[in-house]
């Protein structure tokens, strides 16, 4: 499996998802963009880290997160040996994923404010 390789222009803000990784630098508002590693606040993780329930043949992913006009969950993405899931959600939206079970498989929650998070399912 492989993780998800983000990277962000500390000036702009952009974002973007490296998908072949050559450890070339990606410049961006003329500077190298940074590496987005997963947030490991252990005080903040219960609200961001996505949890998992195997039901049958699927994985049930959920977050325990608000999901307030300034402060919500933009996406939540599940990334397997060949396969990969993404899913927007907007504000008040429910921050929920369903996609086919697959153990070892990354999962990752987005939040606006304390950005990326990850996960693995055993
Ligand atoms: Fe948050």
């Amino acid at each position: 499996m492989s993780e998800l390789k983000l990277k962000r222009c500390l000036k702009c803000n952009n974002l973007v998802e490296v998908i072949n990784n050559s450890n070339s630098a990606i410049m961006c508002c003329k500077e190298v963009m940074q590496d987005v590693v997963p947030n490991q606040n252990l005080e903040i993780q219960e609200k961001h880290i996505p949890n998992y329930e195997k039901v049958g043949d699927k994985l049930i992913i959920t977050v325990k997160h608000v999901m307030e006009d300034d402060h919500y969950i933009e996406w939540l993405m599940v990334k397997g040996k060949n396969i990969t899931y993404k899913k927007h959600l907007l504000p008040h939206e429910e921050a929920i994923f369903e996609v086919p079970y697959e153990a070892g498989a990354y999962l990752y929650s987005y939040c606006n404010k304390h950005g990326l998070w990850q996960n693995e399912v055993k």
